[in-house]
Order: C-alpha cells, then sequence, then structure tokens
C-alpha cells in the first residue's frame, strides 16, 4: 500500500473541478485523483493537463449518485491508499432558467445530485480521512442561509444542534412542497438550487461539529465555499472568473487555511453564514 498523501476531486472534468485538480497537482504533494461521472470525458480531461501543462493526475470513475460508483471508489482508495487527506466534494448541477422540467422535477434531481450526492460521498469516504484531512464542500453565494426566505425554514437550517437526519427530512419536505407547486408559499424561495446548496452550507457545519465533538484530536477540517461568478458551462459562460480564480477559495481552503467549519467566498475571505442578511462583500 502506497504511503503517499492523496487528494480527490468530484466532477473534476471540467469547470471548477478541473481547475481545482489543475491546482492540487501544481501546488499538492500527493497523488490527485481527477474523478468523473463519465469515463471518456474523465480520461479526456487528464490527457488536456498532461498534454497542456505537464500534470499528471489520476483518472478514477466516480458517478456521486450511483451508490455501486462511490462503493467501488471507496474500495479503491483503501485498497490502494488506505486512506485520504483532501476531499474536494466539487460536482453538481443547476437547471438552466430556460429548462423545460416542471419545478417538482428540478426539485428533486436539484436535491439528488447535489445534496444527497455529496452526502453520500461524505458517508463512504469520511472513515478514511486520515489525521489533519481537509474537506471541502462547494456551496455558492446561493448557498447562503439568507438567501431562504422563510424565518422558520432558516432558523431549522442553522439549528446548532441540528443533525443529518434533520438535514435530509428537511429537504425532503422541501422536495414534497415543489411536488405541490407551494415552494414559495411555504417559504423556502422559487430556486431549487438555492435550497440544494443551503443544504450543502448546513451539512458543513454539520460535519464539522461532528468531527470536534467525536475525534477532537484528529485534527479533520471540513469547510463549504462560495468559488465566485465562474465561467463554466454551468453559468452559460456568463462568468467573469476564470477556472483558476473559481479554483482559488477551495484551494486555499484545502492548503493553506487553517479554518473548520467556515463558509469561505471566492476572495478567500470568511463570511458569516448564520446571518439573515446579504454578505457585504
Ligand atoms: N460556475 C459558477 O459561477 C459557480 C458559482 C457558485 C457555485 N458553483 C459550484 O461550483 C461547482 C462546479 O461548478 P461548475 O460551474 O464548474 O459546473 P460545471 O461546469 O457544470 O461542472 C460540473 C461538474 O460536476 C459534474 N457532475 C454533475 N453531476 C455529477 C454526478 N452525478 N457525479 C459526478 N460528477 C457530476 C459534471 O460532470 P459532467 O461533465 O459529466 O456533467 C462536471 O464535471 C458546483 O458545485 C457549482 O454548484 C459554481
Amino acid at each position: 500500500m502506497s504511503t503517499q498523501k492523496v487528494a480527490v476531486v468530484t466532477g473534476g472534468n471540467k469547470g471548477i473541478g478541473y481547475g481545482i485538480v489543475k491546482g492540487l497537482c501544481e501546488r499538492f504533494d500527493g497523488v490527485v485523483y481527477l474523478t468523473a461521472r463519465d469515463s471518456e470525458r474523465g480520461k479526456a480531461a487528464v490527457s488536456k493537463l498532461e498534454k497542456e501543462h505537464n500534470l499528471k493526475p489520476v483518472f478514477r470513475q466516480l458517478d456521486i449518485t450511483d451508490q455501486n460508483s462511490v462503493d467501488n471508489f471507496k474500495e479503491f482508495i483503501k485498497k490502494e491508499h488506505g486512506g485520504l487527506d483532501i476531499l474536494i466534494n466539487n460536482a453538481a448541477i443547476a437547471f438552466k432558467v430556460s429548462a423545460p422540467e416542471p419545478m417538482s422535477v428540478q426539485a428533486k434531481e436539484t436535491i439528488r445530485v447535489n445534496y444527497f450526492g455529496t452526502l453520500r460521498v461524505c458517508d463512504a469516504l469520511f472513515p478514511l480521512l486520515r489525521n489533519n484531512a481537509k474537506v471541502v464542500n462547494v456551496s455558492s453565494s446561493a448557498g447562503h442561509l439568507y438567501r431562504i426566505p422563510s424565518e422558520e425554514i432558516r432558523r431549522e437550517f442553522s439549528k446548532k444542534d441540528l443533525t443529518v437526519f434533520e438535514l435530509n427530512k428537511l429537504v425532503e419536505k422541501f422536495v414534497k412542497a415543489a411536488e405541490n407547486g407551494k415552494t414559495v408559499e411555504d417559504g423556502w424561495g422559487s430556486s431549487t438550487y438555492v435550497v440544494s446548496k443551503v443544504a450543502v452550507s448546513a451539512l458543513t457545519n454539520i460535519q464539522q461539529k461532528m468531527f470536534d465533538e467525536e475525534v477532537p484530536n484528529r485534527n479533520i477540517s471540513v469547510n463549504s465555499v462560495h468559488p465566485g461568478y465562474v465561467n463554466t458551462d454551468m453559468t452559460s459562460h456568463k462568468g467573469p472568473l476564470s477556472i483558476e480564480e473559481g479554483a482559488k477559495s477551495s484551494l486555499f481552503a484545502a492548503l493553506d487555511a487553517n479554518l473548520k467549519g467556515k463558509y469561505i467566498w471566492y476572495d478567500c475571505k470568511v463570511v458569516d453564514w448564520f446571518t439573515n442578511s446579504a454578505p457585504s462583500n
């Protein structure tokens, strides 16, 4: 079994994930796994990094919504390395404003990928985290608490003793509201992406608390980041930031910062998530 350090990025074949893989290959002293749900796209991204930048990430297939794929990946990492030092949960989806799918379908799918997919990867890989490991959950400015209109729902998301079980129930309640066409009436607002990312930020808070309480001496950190508005397929290339700029906050959280359970923006500043108003920057 190899003793080298190990970093894993989900959704690494394009966009910000690709930028994060690139940055890790440049700066991290260890093996960097570029994972992607589609093997062809993943291998093409690895070839591109090799050819254009002389970097050598390693490709592994990983679909965050597929339990078999996640289990296979976990077994591979366990057998090959026995542990993991950096996990960047970057993979996500966002329906376009013009998408024809009804809100009910968009809500179910967005929560399934962005929230439950991220949770599935964490559940599988957290037992492999080594001492001093860093986990980064890529959230969004849309993942700030204040983006939920209802004060009562905000209170539930930000409850200090919120559990994963309760958070799962909360997002399921949102999916139900979407099925009934009542998200606005019930106080969730009209964006499925917002709810999925607020849930990812809330999950980050719970995960850090769990590590702090259960294994305080192991110095494991979990932070969420807002990468900025980035020029990727997700934004239809309208974002002004490059993918390298979009990768900055994730690389900062994984390689430079000594922060725990924080919500970090693209300029690497910590933003208070537990407030009911928009951040000033
Ligand atoms: N771009 C922005 O301005 C912005 C702003 C705030 C937050 N973010 C967040 O930043 C992260 C990256 O966004 P991006 O702009 O780079 O998006 P992107 O260009 O659409 O890339 C998304 C990546 O996630 C992958 N993915 C989707 N579903 C997956 C699944 N089930 N399993 C594994 N991988 C999956 C995609 O793979 P395929 O190629 O196979 O589809 C792709 O590699 C996301 O978490 C996003 O919410 C982005």
